[in-house]
């Protein structure tokens, strides 16, 4: 029978701590907030009446509930304060000796029955327990920022955790109006270990200058739902508790991907903490504040001059292909223009034997859309047809792991009008459209394909030409690592999924995106990027591997990772 719990105690008010702080007070919870010194005390107290505040502006709090809340906590600087508490959590930096002192003076003062909690975020729980006398008491109750909103609490239990302790805290986490997931001690658990991978490769792509800061975001935000883009996430998170993470959990994995990149580091010694201080990747108006202001980075796109060239005017549209995607762009440019849908076997017809009525109809069009389901060297046979039968025309190839440069390549006559395209539905009448430039695509051509994003009603982003363009080249890896950590066991499924949902705010889970997206696109992604880069963690996960060997492709097949049918 789980035990209950009314005291608690909160060691570290930074904006973590107080958050939680936040979350047991509004829950009913006698609290006791602990910092070392009066100034850390007065930060955290005004970080919990500026978060309450807000509540209260926006009428979801009374000012007599704010009152009470306040009434409940108890801010000191003596840790002896929480010896009657039932749970401590210790919310200071990620530094294992800083947090073992802390544990090791929690352990003094406090009753034998009290359970010790981390909130870490990648250090060993374990090395923590071990610093104390009651390394059965000690678990890691790791929350999302920010505390009050995200309804996850990863539980973390040791191999010496005592199993009723485990069921206290999830039981007390369901009484905070939160889901306890518990798991295993391993660097990241289960959201930061899928989350750091991808927010890394984000700052990475940012670093190359591949992609844009506004870009980068608008296409996780945009093109997946996401509540917010990598880069303004680590912003909220922090850039220095981001990079403390991402060095424990390289320093555990020895995985590249996880080592920290390098302008991280940059932006941490000169001070760009992110929201905190008031700049991060974005300038916000003031330290702790939300709201972004305008910078000279806020209209950059991706070192682009295509708005000084001459765009040409597009009317007729032709689709090549006739899987899926084809039938989903020739509905998507119907809106706004006449669309000629050909099949990859006209299109491979007139390779061999031009049919003139056919060619005729492609003569007139002035983008001419490769959408064909098929490997590089048949892509490019076409590409060398397009440049014969449609030589006036901006010729884009919406594969999403052919190079744009490679097709170009074969439309020798004019390779600076070949552009890659990828087009991303974003609400009813919304679209995302990436613009994919090859080593030869010219500015004109960016500036023709821009203009006709524009005619759709659509954001475009420009990216350079590599594998998975900016969205899938970001997505796809945290699928496979989902997949990768679904098949050692560490979680299941439903588990992997609910802790992104409720830990993160992603509108799905990364399995059932998988899914949704279809597990051959996600492999033959994966592949590409793994080729292109050679980074052993990006092969393509194994399970990934057999289930689309077996045809179970996901919803589209009617089973996925998954083993029932797929929503
Ligand atoms: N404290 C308290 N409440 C807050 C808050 C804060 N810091 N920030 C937002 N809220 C509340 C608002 O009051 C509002 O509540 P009501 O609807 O009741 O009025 C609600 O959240 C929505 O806020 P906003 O309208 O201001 O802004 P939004 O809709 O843009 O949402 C967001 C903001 C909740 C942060 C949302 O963008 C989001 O979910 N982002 C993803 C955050 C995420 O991924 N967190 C996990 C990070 S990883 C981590 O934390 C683990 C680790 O170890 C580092």
């Amino acid at each position: 029978m789980a035990r209950t719990i009314d005291q608690v105690g909160v060691v570290g008010l930074g904006q973590m701590g107080a958050g939680i702080v936040e979350v047991f007070a509004r829950s009913g919870l006698v609290v006791v907030g602990i910092e070392p010194t009066e100034d850390a005390l007065e930060r955290g107290r005004a970080h919990l009446q500026r978060s309450t505040d807000r509540g209260v502006k926006r009428g979801r709090l009374s000012a007599g509930e704010q009152q009470t809340i306040f009434d409940r906590i108890t801010f000191t600087t003596s840790p002896a304060d929480a010896k009657d508490c039932g749970l401590v959590v210790e919310a200071v930096p990620e530094l294992m000796e800083l947090k073992q002192a802390i544990f090791r003076d929690l352990d003094e003062v406090c009753q034998p029955t009290t359970i010790l909690a981390t909130n870490t975020s990648s250090l060993s729980i374990t090395e923590i327990a071990g610093s104390t006398g009651r390394p059965d008491r000690v678990v890691g109750m790791h929350f999302f920022n920010p505390a009050p909103v995200m309804k996850l609490v990863e539980v973390i239990r040791t191999v010496l955790t005592d199993a009723a302790v485990v069921q206290d805290v999830v039981a007390l986490a369901r009484r905070l109006g939160k889901t306890g997931v518990s798991v295993t001690d391993r660097a990241g658990f289960v959201a930061n270990a899928l989350l750091f991978g991808y927010l890394n490769r984000a700052v990475m792509l940012y670093e190359s200058g591949r992609a844009s800061r506004d870009d980068i975001d608008a296409a996780m935000q945009l093109g997946c739902g996401l509540p917010m883009g990598p880069l303004a996430l680590l912003d909220l998170i922090g850039l220095d508790t981001s990079h403390e993470i991402l060095e424990t959990m390289y320093s555990q994995s020895r995985d590249r991907l996880h080592a920290p990149a390098p302008i991280l580091k940059q932006m941490v010694t000169a001070g760009r903490l992110g929201r905190k201080s008031g700049r991060g990747f974005y300038p916000y108006a003031s330290p702790g504040s939300p709201a972004v202001v305008e910078d000279a980075e806020s209209t950059a796109t991706s070192g682009e001059a295509a708005s000084e060239s001459a765009a040409g005017a597009v009317n007729r549209v032709a689709v090549v292909g006739s899987g899926w995607r084809a039938d989903e762009l020739g509905a998507t440019f119907a809106d706004a223009y006449h669309v000629r849908l050909i099949s990859e076997h006209d299109a491979a017809m007139w390779v061999r034997d031009p049919l003139p009525a056919a060619l005729e109809e492609l003569r007139t069009c002035d983008l001419v859309i490769d959408a064909g389901d098929d490997d590089l060297a048949a892509a490019q046979a076409r590409f060398e047809t397009y440049d014969l039968v449609a030589p006036g025309a901006v010729v884009a190839t919406a594969s999403l792991t052919h190079s744009v440069t490679a097709c170009a390549a074969a439309a020798s006559r004019r390779p600076d009008h070949v552009v890659g395209l990828q087009v991303h539905p974003v609400g009813r009448d919304q679209r995302l459209v990436e613009i994919v430039r090859g080593v030869e695509t010219s500015d004109a051509t960016v500036a023709t394909v821009r203009a006709v994003v524009d005619r759709l009603g659509g954001r475009a982003l420009v990216c350079s030409d590599r594998a998975g363009r900016v969205l899938h080249a970001l997505l796809v890896p945290y699928l496979n690592d989902a997949v990768k950590m679904v098949d050692t066991g560490y979680a299941t499924a439903d588990d992997v999924d609910a802790a992104m949902k409720l830990g993160c705010g992603y509108p799905r889970g990364p399995i059932e995106q998988a899914d949704d997206i279809g597990l051959d696109t996600v492999l033959a992604v994966q592949r590409a990027l793994y080729l292109e880069s050679g980074e052993p963690g990006l092969a393509p996960a194994p399970r990934l591997e057999q289930l689309v060997a077996a045809g179970r492709l996901g919803r589209r097949s009617g089973r996925g990772v998954r083993g029932h049918s797929a929503r």
